[in-house]
């Protein structure tokens, strides 16, 4: 990992509490989460306020958020090692986003494609907030100081754009490397886990279609179900990378068995090459189900124990603020403004 020598070397990242978690947050994002815990400080969050920028009923955005706790603890996240913590709990995030509300322009948030895709064609009725989105979302790096941030691939163009606010930030307040240019951490076979109906969309949990997905808590039918379902092409497995150009389906299906398997797309097709999918989608249920299983039995365990959960949140919260307030004190200083 690259890292510019006055600072330590930090893993923050964030999801959101909208509902359920599927296998490509799992291979994107947590699996990654708990490779780095051994090696770094990791902070992990789960971003309610992000989530607030498109419509929550109330009665579910709690009950989303510990989900998403447990969820990062089912798939491994030790809390004594890494912070998992709940952003609105810690009052850095909504302050620094407003100073960086300030430095970042008008002309950068118009061109994120997640603003575009998720306010649609009525974008005079999405919320301000779904448009300084990604504003909140450099403020939550760069209160920690973050120097690397592992994210699926749909977020680079966001984490682009913290490294710009970073960078505007520290120029203007004549203030050289203060805030890091915190890195994507993208690599690997799971940054990009595409629908299982359609190959050339992202699997998501905004897709209608559940059978487009895999859940942490479908059960190992469920699982064996949409595998079999998933969309593919009358050619079979290709000995070669070669051979899945222009193949979405097949390329998903060997990239999804190649992350959970822990190996390149070459090997998956040195063993499955000049097979069909009669033969390759039973392995990858298998394969599937034998990784997916432990997790989501994990999952519904710290799901039933929300007084265990609320326990790592609060201890989460005490420490991700003990390494906040100070650089917000920091930014504070440096803007100028009052104080006692
Ligand atoms: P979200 O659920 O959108 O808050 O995403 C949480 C994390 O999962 C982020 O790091 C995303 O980049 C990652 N992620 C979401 N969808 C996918 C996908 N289909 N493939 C890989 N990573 C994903
Ligand atoms: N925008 C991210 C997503 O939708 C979630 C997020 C919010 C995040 N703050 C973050 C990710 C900070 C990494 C770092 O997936």
């Amino acid at each position: 990992m690259i890292r510019e020598p006055q600072h330590p070397l930090r893993v923050f990242s964030g999801v959101q509490p909208t509902g359920r978690l599927h296998l490509g947050n799992y291979l994107g994002a947590l699996t990654k989460f708990v490779a780095l815990q051994d090696q770094h400080e990791c902070v992990f969050c789960v971003v309610d306020l992000h989530a607030i920028t498109v419509r929550q009923e109330k009665s579910m955005l709690a009950a989303n958020t510990r989900e998403i706790a447990a969820a990062f603890l089912a798939a491994g996240v030790d809390p004594k090692r890494a912070i998992i913590f709940v952003q609105s709990a810690v009052p850095a995030h909504a302050e620094l986003a407003w100073i960086l509300n300030c430095t970042a322009k008008m002309g950068w948030l118009e061109r994120m494609t997640q603003f575009k895709d998720k306010a649609g064609k009525d974008k005079e009725r999405a919320s301000v907030g779904l448009f300084t989105y990604p504003v909140l979302q450099a403020a939550d790096i760069l209160a920690y100081k973050t120097t690397h941030v592992p994210i699926g691939e749909d977020q680079k163009q966001h984490l682009e754009l913290s490294r710009d606010i970073a960078e505007r930030f520290n120029r203007e307040y004549d203030v050289p490397g203060f805030f890091p240019s915190p890195e994507p951490l993208t690599q690997g076979p799971g940054a990009r886990i595409m629908s299982l109906k359609d190959g050339t969309i992202k699997m998501s949990k905004s897709d209608p279609s559940d059978l487009s997905r895999i859940n942490l808590d479908d059960s190992p039918e469920q699982i064996t179900k949409k595998i079999k379902k998933a969309t593919t092409d009358p050619d079979g497995l290709p000995s070669t990378v070669e051979g899945l150009a222009g193949r979405a389906g097949a390329s998903n299906l060997v990239g999804i068995y190649a992350a959970l398997a822990g190996c390149s797309n070459a090997e998956v097709l040195a063993q499955f090459g000049g097979q069909g999918w009669g033969m390759f989608k039973p392995a990858l249920a298998e394969l599937a189900v034998a990784k997916l299983s432990p997790v989501a039995t994990r999952f519904s365990r710290y799901q039933n124990d929300p007084a265990e959960l609320d326990r790592v949140l609060a201890d989460g919260a005490a420490r991700a603020h003990a390494i906040s307030a100070p650089i917000l004190r920091e930014v504070r200083d440096i803007v100028g403004f009052w104080k006692a």
